[in-house]
């Protein structure tokens, strides 16, 4: 007999894992200060669990979770351990402090991994995984279990080891697609099956855990909400081990897009854009800019049917509010593909109104000028529309550059700015050399500039290669870009910093 999976808004727990399998990324490493930051802002972000660590790894990655126990309050501090007592032992230290805490334990349940990591059979992998859950609930209230590899695990066996699990007094069992390696129709399939043939699955809540080797991770996780599983492990952005884990944005904002899901979650997701901004910049992992949600062009329209759409009503190719994310708006990129349309928005923006006369001449010009140059900026619109001269050069310009920085050195900028043709100069310090320059730009601006994000590429490849620059600042509410290019890529940051405060002042 098939049970069923209750039909109604239930809550899904997002368990983000940011802080463990995000931060296992090589170069991706936080100290615990950072960590701290980090959990600080999941908190208010409204995710019910954080997984900030695997103690028995390293004395910092202890004192990590230890330390996010003491201040983190709302959402519940996960450990992870393997189905070793000394990894639980550690786990349960560390969650000494905690108000609401849970160890994840677990083992692996493919014959991969019997069969090559633990050179075991598969009665004894249960015997163990009983042993560790009956061992972590002597510590704790919450054990949740991960059956890793279970996307390659035999459906009957799962079976077998989640029902001991349970017995044992498992409260979440964790189904991974540790490799990534399931199709959506099967990972659904996977926990239907565990949903009609677990006799004692009614006891926990069931949890998805998708890597993304082959693109299927919100999918695989999707499926799995859809087939009654009731939590959901992401990170921001999609961060994680090799190609990554499931992207919290992706699954929260399809949930909230499409009514069909049986679900709801607690994230509140205003705060979606500036806690991908903090992740990737902490962890300094650029956002792919056309990844889904968050990538800076989720919400950019380039072509000229597609701006135009968007100018009349928002919803002919937008799925999403930007606003609902906490970004400003939608951009309507100026490319050699834009429209009349794009273009007057535009000039409108500026302040500028052109009767339908000189708009048209203004476009022509704006075609020839689109194809010789990628990026259309504030001053060439002042001049496609033969607005003043005063109002088209930028207004501050960086004439002098110097900065001291390398092991051991103290960092010192000295900038020189040319501001309406009078030339001004500060020195100061800073964490490194672009910080000491951003402050010597700052104080001879006299605003207050927050930066929003910044991307250093370089185009090709070797030492002597040119440096592309893109950079965002906030102003007073309002967004501005920047951008420079320079083989000397401190100089090429400041530039870009010049050039987006020029088109504030
Ligand atoms: O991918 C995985 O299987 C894991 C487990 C440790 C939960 O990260
Ligand atoms: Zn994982």
């Amino acid at each position: 007999m098939l049970r069923e999976v209750p039909i109604m808004n239930d809550k899904l727990y997002i368990f983000d894992t940011t802080l463990r399998d995000g931060e296992q990324v090589p170069g991706c490493q936080l100290n615990t200060i950072e960590k701290i930051e980090l959990a600080k802002l999941l908190e208010t972000l409204g995710v019910d669990i954080i997984e900030c660590g695997f103690p028995i790894s390293s004395p910092g990655d202890f004192k990590s979770v230890a330390e996010i126990s003491k201040i983190i309050t709302e959402s519940r501090i996960c450990a992870l351990s393997r189905a070793v007592e000394k990894d639980i032992d550690a786990a349960a230290d560390a969650l000494h402090f905690a108000r609401l805490k849970r160890i994840h334990t677990g083992i692996g349940t493919s014959d991969y991994h019997i069969k090559y990591k633990f050179n075991s059979n598969r009665e004894e992998i249960i015997e163990r995984a009983v042993a560790a859950v009956k061992y972590a609930r002597n510590k704790v209230d919450d054990v949740e279990f991960y059956a890793e590899d279970a996307g390659r695990t035999d459906n009957e066996y799962l079976a077998r080891v989640v029902e001991a699990v349970i017995a044992a007094g498992a409260t979440v069992v964790n189904i991974p697609d540790t490799t990534g390696y399931c199709f959506p129709e099967e990972f659904g399939a996977k926990i239907a099956y565990l949903v009609n043939n677990v006799p004692n699955i009614d006891k926990v809540i069931i949890s998805t855990h998708c890597h993304n080797d082959l693109g299927m991770a919100t999918a695989n996780t999707l499926a799995g909400i859809m087939a009654g599983a009731r939590q959901a492990e992401t990170t921001i952005n999609g961060i994680g081990e090799r190609a990554g884990n499931t992207a919290m944005e992706e699954v929260v904002m399809a949930i909230k897009s499409r009514k069909e899901f049986p679900v709801y979650t607690d994230i509140r997701i205003k705060q979606i854009t500036k806690v991908s901004h903090q992740v990737s910049s902490m962890m300094r992992m650029p956002v792919q800019p056309n990844k889904a949600i968050v990538g800076r062009n989720a919400f950019a329209h380039s072509s000229g049917i597609h701006q135009d759409g968007v100018l009349k009503n928002r919803e002919s190719y937008e799925i999403i509010d930007p606003t609902d994310i906490g970004l400003n708006d939608s951009i309507i990129a100026l490319t050699a593909r834009s429209g009349r349309a794009a273009l007057n928005h535009h000039f409108q923006r500026l302040g500028i109104n052109l009767s339908a006369q000189d708009l048209a001449i203004a476009y022509e010009k704006f075609l020839r000028l689109a194809d010789s140059k990628k990026d259309i900026d504030d001053a060439d619109l002042y001049e496609l529309a033969g607005v003043a001269e005063g109002n088209i050069t930028q207004k501050i310009k960086l004439s002098y550059l110097q900065v001291v920085c390398g092991k051991n050195a103290i960092p010192m900028a000295t900038v020189t700015l040319d501001i309406d043709g009078e030339s001004c100069t500060a020195t100061c310090g800073g964490i490194g050399p672009i910080d000491a320059a951003f402050s010597a730009v700052k104080t001879l601006v006299h605003r207050k500039i927050n930066l929003e994000e910044m991307l250093i590429q370089s185009i090709n490849k070797g030492t002597d290669d040119i440096g592309k620059v893109h950079i965002q600042v906030e102003n007073k509410g309002q967004i501005y870009y920047g951008f420079a290019a320079n083989k000397d890529i401190i100089t090429a940051t400041v530039e870009a910093l010049v050039n987006a405060i020029s088109k504030l002042l």
